[in-house]
């Protein structure tokens, strides 16, 4: 099952609501681009290459739901639609990337049906190329690992925050179907949970052995021998840095200071190839995400609270970032990247 899709019969947005899990698996059938908006920001979809099918999807809704039938006032209306639905979340770069794909595509249109009809086929094809892109990370990422190998990831970079299969789990998934036995170490990723409510949710409908730690117990755990290497994913990948959930820099150091292997499976829709670590803005959320968990007081309420959803870990400290074209090792140098994959 995709976690996100088009749903032709009901003409709407079908998506997993990621925040009712691992209690149920709800599935919401969104039909106007502010709902898509306000499930964007509350998290019930997440995720960098999921976000990047909301984003074309959102310019779908945009361009069946304007009432304007002025083509100049219809294509200004989605116009500012699309870049509204951009703003939702700044760091993950995946999601300005599938609205302006979206949108390119869109506006090649001759009139109103045929912008809807293209951009409905373009969103669509994101969501396809992205199951195809996770595939391919998965085999090329598989290569890394060897049978018998405990593997630490954080946050999820599974299936649901892609379309399927995920890019980190991907890999392990691909490994796993190699036949390789493969163990995982999920890290809770705090302050949303996301490893905890949702990695060690797929893991387990997979039947792939997976532990529950705290964040603050991955450098124990790496003293102790217990992981071989790290894989997470990534919300944007920028020469300098890669950034993604907060607490993967921390990871990072401590792979590093253990000698352990620190790799992100991403694709290339994750690259920003115009921007360093410096130009990229941290997305901060609520201090209520922190002074409150499940609707409880877990800290003074009107305590000063510091929570960017992201950190930037340097590129010195990645082993390689495994592509759907191959395993790319750092320095990186972004112009010779380009080249030799015609980006
Ligand atoms: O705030 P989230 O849950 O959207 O953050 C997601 C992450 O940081 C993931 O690790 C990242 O998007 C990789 S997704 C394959």
């Amino acid at each position: 099952m995709r976690t996100i899709y088009w749903d032709d019969k009901k003409g709407c947005v079908t998506l997993v609501d990621q925040t009712a899990l691992p209690v149920k698996l709800l599935l919401l059938d969104i039909h106007e681009v502010r709902d898509l908006e306000d499930a964007i920001l509350k998290l019930k979809v997440r995720g960098a290459p999921a976000l990047g099918a909301a984003g074309g999807f959102g310019v779908a809704l945009l361009a069946y739901t304007i009432k304007s039938r002025d083509i100049k006032e219809y294509i200004e209306k989605l116009m500012s639609g699309a870049d509204e639905l951009k703003g939702t979340r700044p760091t993950a770069v995946n999601l300005s990337w599938g609205v302006e794909r979206t949108m390119r595509k869109a506006l090649t249109g001759k009139d109103i049906s045929e912008i809807q009809s293209l951009a409905l086929e373009e969103a669509k094809a994101i969501a396809d190329d992205d199951v195809a892109r996770c595939k391919a990370i998965g085999e090329h990422g598989s290569k890394l690992l060897e049978d018998g190998d405990t593997v630490m990831t954080h946050c999820n970079a599974g299936r649901m925050a892609c379309v399927d299969w995920g890019t980190a789990l991907g890999v392990i998934r691909s490994a796993v179907a190699e036949g390789k036995k493969i163990k995982v170490i999920s890290c809770e990723t705090r302050p949303l949970n996301q490893g905890c409510r949702i990695t060690t949710w797929e893991l387990m409908e997979d039947g792939i052995p997976v532990t529950l730690i705290t964040d603050s117990m991955s450098g124990h755990v790496m003293r102790k021998g217990m992981v071989d290497k790290v894989i997470v994913g990534a919300d944007r990948i920028v020469e300098d840095a890669v950034f993604n959930k907060i607490g993967t820099y921390t990871h990072s150091v401590v792979a590093k200071a253990h000698g352990i292997p620190f790799y992100v499976a991403a694709p290339f829709s994750t690259f920003d190839f115009t921007k360093k670590e410096k130009d990229v803005v941290i997305e901060e959320r609520s201090g209520d995400e922190l002074r409150y968990w499940g609707g409880m007081q877990i800290a003074p309420k009107d305590v000063q609270v510091y929570n960017p959803a992201f950190d930037a870990t340097p590129m010195e400290n990645v082993t390689a970032i495994i592509t759907e074209l191959g395993i790319l090792k750092p320095p990186m140098d972004f112009s010779e990247i380009k080249k030799k994959f015609n980006i």
